[in-house]
């Protein structure tokens, strides 16, 4: 079968990057991130104390951000790198998931990022997840995922992730973040998260992430037919 692009969106922490990278690793073609990239942006401008309110202070400063990712070894993964700088643990803490929602309603910001974004793909033979993948990053996706799940499940499952990193954070501020960047995410004026009318819903709540991998493979086997 030919190299197709396949878009996974969703809601935050519903575990749609532990399916893009199943899915990637099953099929041989490159998984990416497009959050990362928001993040990396964000880890930017707090660093550099950019007011994005500012438009014109943002355009300059995304002038100076230039974004990539790096296959890792050791970790077997593909990493965010800012600047040449590899960023890819820093822009998993909270203190950026508290602001990279705010960072990703700037038109301009995402206009950056969907370039970068839809260069990558144009080879095919891709996982991308994200917010906007199946509606404006690459519309004419061959296969595109929605996924969902309980939030009491996806609060648990990230506040999991976090805790192994800093046994500091609450479950309260896990629950608040992911609730608020939904809030955003869904309500921006800039390509919203919204579920394509050509996308497969899949509600991972109850499932296994094999039974979640077979779920999806089993879309691939069916578009062969
Ligand atoms: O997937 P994630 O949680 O790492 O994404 C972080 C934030 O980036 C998310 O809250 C919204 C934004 N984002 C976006 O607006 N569009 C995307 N395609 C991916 C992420």
């Amino acid at each position: 079968m030919e190299k197709i692009i396949i878009t996974i969106d969703g809601w935050s922490s519903c575990g749609k990057s532990t399916l893009a990278k199943q899915l990637a690793a099953q099929l041989g073609y490159v998984y990416i991130d497009s959050g990362a990239m928001y993040r990396a942006i964000t880890l930017y401008f707090l660093r550099n104390h950019i007011d994005w309110t500012d438009d014109e202070k943002t355009n300059e400063a995304l002038n100076h951000i230039e974004l990539h990712f790096e296959y890792n070894d050791k970790s077997q993964q593909s990493e965010m790198h800012l600047n040449d700088e590899n960023v890819e643990y820093m822009i998993r803490d909270l203190v950026v998931a508290e602001k990279v929602s705010e960072v990703a309603t700037i038109a301009a910001v995402r206009t950056f990022a969907v370039a970068q974004q839809q260069k990558m793909g144009e080879q095919k033979g891709i996982v991308m997840d994200g917010r906007d993948i199946g509606t404006t990053v690459f519309p004419e996706a061959e296969l595109k995922i929605f996924m969902t799940a309980d939030i009491t499940v996806r609060v648990e499952r990230r506040f999991k992730e976090m805790y192994q990193k800093n046994p500091n954070v609450t479950i309260d501020e896990v629950k608040n973040n992911l609730e608020m960047r939904d809030y955003i995410d869904s309500n921006r004026e800039v390509s919203p998260l919204r579920r394509a009318a050509d996308a497969i819903l899949l509600d991972n709540t109850n499932l296994t992430m094999q039974e979640q991998l077979q779920f999806a493979m089993d879309l691939m086997a069916e578009m062969k037919n």
